[in-house]
């Protein structure tokens, strides 16, 4: 067995090592500068409780973008220096940021530990390579992201940290193979166990979704994972578990750049996946019934169907309505359902209808997972492109596909074979006809000088003390749109630990249901991204069916010109439009 010794190394602080939303994420060149990613680190060990340092399991992987490998040994070693036991790692660094949550919560080692947390190594919907963004967060034992009480005292560790642990001499080790390489340290064994954790997540979803009635359907999705992690599980599920065509198939290999591309799905940078279905380029080839795609690290996804977009905001609510008799996990009724706040109200008024607990969180995963370890919410999403259920504590990209495929297979249990097969389209129109539709759309400002977004939010909050002249301002811009009858700045009390959230995005609520908000992003690396979502409810089942954004015109023209945006950000249109 190779013996390794522990090294104390000097270092000093860095700035700006405060995770945000969902860890730390900056350039690869950031974290490439000497004791950078360490500090980070040892800042964590520093942060947890000692039992869930020494002697305890942690999970090291990610989505396989440019400096992962590096980051893997690096951590490796910090930990076996920490006196930590065990190391899982996902082979070759991979592992979605769904299977890191599942592996958390479900793995159990041959002595019968089950880890404790997990470094995820990714920074999500991010582009990848040597000049894009590395990106860091820990996860804690209930599979979900660290609370904030965790992450302020990680950051509050960067700023005085003085030195971090590490085994140098711990040989790197080979994880481009599955098994166990044990070492000793001055504390013990300590073992790193390379495996394919595509197993361990296949098994979790067959306890959640019907495989069989699935495969009957013969109606697998036309999968784009974007270069990203999802690759890996789309090709064992998709095609070994489920029978579809390799060629369904869309940049399914990870690659540690993305290919190039951004790792984000949504209409602009799923762009094959898109001009497939039917929603790009015009071609002659009739398209498929079904396409989905996925972000770097799996978490998040988006639905299509033949020349047909679902909203996030409607997925969830459609998945939420379908649950119970389409998904087995679901057999028994929903806990509960929950959404963050800029997220449509479509599924409220599923809740409503059902007569579910729901809720209303601020953005960020983190919040729904104290919802389901209460036992209060069983599905949730973001409109972020964002779904999942409380199988885990992240949310789930395939999960949401797999949740689609079953409703399609409920939808048409009666009629496989038959030539009229019940469509992604006909379910969403079904669902708007029972529950109105809720025109939805976001418009992004990336990339926007930080000082002059946050005085086009400041603007926006001193707007909001007189409605009466916000009310005059919008009957100039567009005189069809209705009143505003309430603004505030979105604040949210935590119903299991009493915390409160303020700050949480800027709403502007009209008189008939429609909402604008306007929030800066929290993943981010450079600059300020802006996000406005307009959001506007049709109950008229007979004007359900308009084009979205010809809809949603004339609030869009209110929410451009009441926030002065061209004045302020100096843009004349959106950089994406979702
Ligand atoms: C991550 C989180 C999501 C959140 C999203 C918001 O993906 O996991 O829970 O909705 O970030 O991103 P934003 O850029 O809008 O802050
Ligand atoms: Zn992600």
């Amino acid at each position: 067995m190779v013996l390794f010794s522990v090294t104390k190394k000097a270092t000093t602080p860095f700035d700006g090592q405060k995770p945000g939303t969902s860890g730390l994420r900056k350039k690869v060149t950031v974290f490439q500068q000497p004791h950078y990613l360490q500090n980070f680190v040892q800042s964590t060990f520093n942060a947890l409780p000692a039992d869930q340092v020494k002697g305890a399991t942690i999970v090291v992987s990610g989505d396989g973008r440019y400096f992962s490998k590096d980051a893997v040994q690096i951590i490796t070693k910090m930990a076996a220096a920490n006196g930590v036991r065990r190391v899982w790692v996902g082979q070759d660094s991979l592992m979605s940021t769904p299977a890191v949550s599942g592996v958390i919560r479900e793995r159990v080692a041959a002595d019968g530990s089950k880890a404790t947390g997990a470094f995820i190594l990714t920074a999500s919907h991010n582009p990848g390579g040597p000049t894009e963004d590395f990106g860091i967060k820990y996860n804690m034992e209930n599979g979900g992201p660290a609370p904030e009480s965790v992450t302020d005292k990680i950051f509050s560790n960067t700023k005085t940290i003085t030195e971090y642990l590490i085994a140098e001499d711990l040989p790197d080790v080979d994880i481009s193979v599955v098994g166990v390489t044990s070492f000793s340290g001055p504390e013990g064994p300590f073992d790193v166990d390379v495996f394919d954790s595509t197993i361990d997540y296949i098994k979790l979803m067959k306890t959640i979704f019907d495989f069989e009635s699935i495969k009957k359907l013969l109606a697998s999705p036309n999968y784009d994972a974007l270069h990203g992690v999802a690759g890996n599980y789309a090709k064992r599920i998709f095609v070994e578990e489920l029978g579809a065509d390799e060629s369904s198939l869309l940049n399914c290999v990870p690659k540690e750049d993305f290919g190039g591309g951004h790792p984000d799905p949504n209409l602009t940078y799923a762009k094959e996946l898109v001009d497939r279905m039917g929603l790009g380029k015009s071609s002659n080839v009739e398209p498929p019934e079904f396409g989905a795609a996925a972000d770097g690290d799996a978490d998040r996804n988006m639905i299509l169907g033949k020349r047909f977009f679902v909203t996030p905001s409607d997925s969830v609510a459609i998945i939420a309505a379908n649950a119970v008799q389409s998904i087995p996990y679901f057999a028994f009724g929903l806990k509960g359902v929950a959404r963050s706040m800029p997220t449509s109200a479509a599924l409220d008024v599923v809740a409503k209808n059902l007569n579910l607990k729901f809720f209303e969180v601020p953005t960020g995963w983190k919040f729904f997972g104290n919802l389901m370890d209460a036992g209060m919410c069983s599905i949730c999403g973001e409109e972020s492109f964002g779904t999942g259920s409380d199988h885990i504590r992240e949310k789930d990209g395939i999960w949401a596909v797999l949740a689609w495929l079953s409703i399609l297979a409920f939808k048409n249990k009666d009629n496989l074979g038959g030539d009229k097969l019940v469509t992604v389209e006909d379910i969403v129109r079904q669902h708007w006809g029972t529950y109105g539709r809720h025109y939805y759309t976001r418009y992004d400002y990336e990339n926007v000088d930080a000082e002059a977004a946050k005085e086009l939010m400041a603007n926006l909050v001193s707007m909001q003390s007189s409605l009466s002249d916000v009310n005059k301002l919008i009957k100039e811009i567009r005189s069809d749109v209705s009143d505003v009858v309430a603004a505030d700045e979105f604040e949210y009390k935590d119903p299991v630990d009493g915390s409160v959230s303020k700050h949480q995005g800027i709403r502007y609520l009209f008189g008939d249901g429609s909402r604008l908000v306007f929030r800066l992003s929290g993943t981010g690396s450079v600059g300020a991204t802006i996000r406005v979502y307009i959001e506007q409810y049709e109950k008229d089942s007979s004007k359900t069916g308009r084009d979205s954004q010809d809809a949603l015109a004339p609030l869009v023209d209110v929410a451009l010109k009441l926030s002065k945006m061209q004045e302020y950000t100096g843009r004349s249109a959106p950089t994406v439009i979702t």
